[in-house]
């Protein structure tokens, strides 16, 4: 398959300064089962390359001496909620195989900079107790829908009682895609480790979902808006089309994503579908993005072109892997960080001031 360029830290460079370097440090201290794991992508991994290359194509046209950017204010509304700012931590499976405290630490990373902590239906921690350890942090619950109707319920009581603030509804993963090295390495979940949140299925986690997942229809999200008084995101849009239909389903909220390019391969890199969702929805709900965000000026780019918010996949987990929740927290800092320092060289003093005549596609400039 198509190589996708491992991380690589220079050498006798020990202090991570970006994220690139934060997943070299984690690479070393990750079993290859588990690093594989996490970084892969489905099939040829075209996907997963583009998520990050496609960013790169986007050029930023700053705007100079409009106003006085010696400070800058970040802060936003997820949800009419305040974060500190527009970046949060998307829904990764299995946590604790990076770092023992895994979703305890990533949610307490979260909420010590305000930020927002989306929490995985395969988390190998109880849902309960992450909530009862971070009370004040926003986290919301990604669901995933079961054959067995009584176990997504409980699900969505459970995430619906202990604090969870919105469901984000996983569209695009019926069946999991395929990832090579996971089947060369004969992937398995470590023993000591369960999905905390399922009742035993007999089945261990192994990296394949979707066998009891239940076919749904857009009519299944309208029942769902119906079913629970929480804000609705769902997760997984990349046209236009179904954006428009996800809107009329009632949603609030909608994140163009590709599953970091674990699912079907050969589909666009999140940020080149991002305009085609946001005129779609057209101010309706909120629209977010994930895959590919590793630095504060992909941030900026994803801002512009109409993003509420972006959110981390993997970086998180690297972050995990490298220091538990402080690692966690620095990967965090270091995109809010950026995406200060971004906006005062853009001329941009607060989220507002980020328009979309800020980004332009590189092909205006190779013409
Ligand atoms: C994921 N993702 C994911 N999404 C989801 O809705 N439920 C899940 O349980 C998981 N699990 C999961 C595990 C691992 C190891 C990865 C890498 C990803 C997808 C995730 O939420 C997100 O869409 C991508 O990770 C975003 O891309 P980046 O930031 O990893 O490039």
């Amino acid at each position: 398959c198509a190589p996708v360029e491992e991380a690589k830290m220079a050498d006798g460079d020990s202090i991570p300064v970006c994220l690139d370097d934060v997943e070299a440090i984690a690479l070393k201290k990750m079993s290859k089962n588990a690093y594989d794991h996490y970084r892969s992508g489905a099939d040829d991994q075209q996907t997963l390359g583009d998520n990050r290359a496609a960013f790169k194509r986007y050029r930023l046209r700053p705007m100079f001496l409009r106003q006085d950017v010696s400070t800058r204010d970040l802060a936003t509304t997820i949800q009419g909620v305040p974060v500190d700012f527009p970046v949060g931590i998307a829904p990764t499976a299995v946590q604790r195989m990076a770092h023992p405290d895994g979703e305890v630490a990533t949610a307490r990373a979260a909420a010590s900079v305000r930020s927002c902590m989306i929490f995985s239906t395969y988390a190998t921690s109880r849902m309960e107790a992450v909530a009862a350890d971070t009370p004040d942090g926003l986290r919301w619950f990604q669901l995933y829908v079961f054959k067995n109707q009584k176990q997504t319920e409980d699900l969505i009581r459970r995430a619906e009682q202990s604090g969870y603030r919105a469901l984000v509804l996983t569209i695009d993963c019926y069946h999991s895609g395929t990832k090579r090295a996971d089947i060369r390495n004969k992937f398995t979940l470590p023993k000591h480790l369960r999905t905390e949140n399922l009742s035993d299925d007999g089945k261990p986690y192994d990296g394949v979902c979707g066998l009891g997942f239940a076919p749904l229809l857009w009519s299944d999200v309208k029942k769902l808006k119906s079913f629970t008084k929480l804000p609705v995101v769902v997760k997984g849009v990349l046209t236009g089309e179904d954006a428009v239909r996800a809107v009329e389903s009632g949603v609030d909220g909608i994140m163009v994503s590709n599953h970091g390019g674990r699912q079907l391969d050969g589909v666009p890199a999140s940020i080149d579908v991002l305009s085609e969702v946001v005129q779609a929805v057209q101010g309706r709900c909120e629209v977010y993005l994930d895959g590919g965000v590793r630095s504060g000026t992909d941030v900026l780019k994803a801002l512009a072109l109409g993003a509420r918010a972006v959110f981390i996949g993997r970086p998180a987990l690297y972050g995990l892997a490298y220091n538990g929740e402080a690692g966690v927290k620095l990967v965090l800092q270091m995109l809010r960080d950026e995406l200060s320092l971004a906006m005062a060289l853009a001329g941009c003093a607060n989220i507002g001031d980020i328009q979309r005549s800020l980004v332009v596609h590189e092909s205006r400039y190779l013409q």
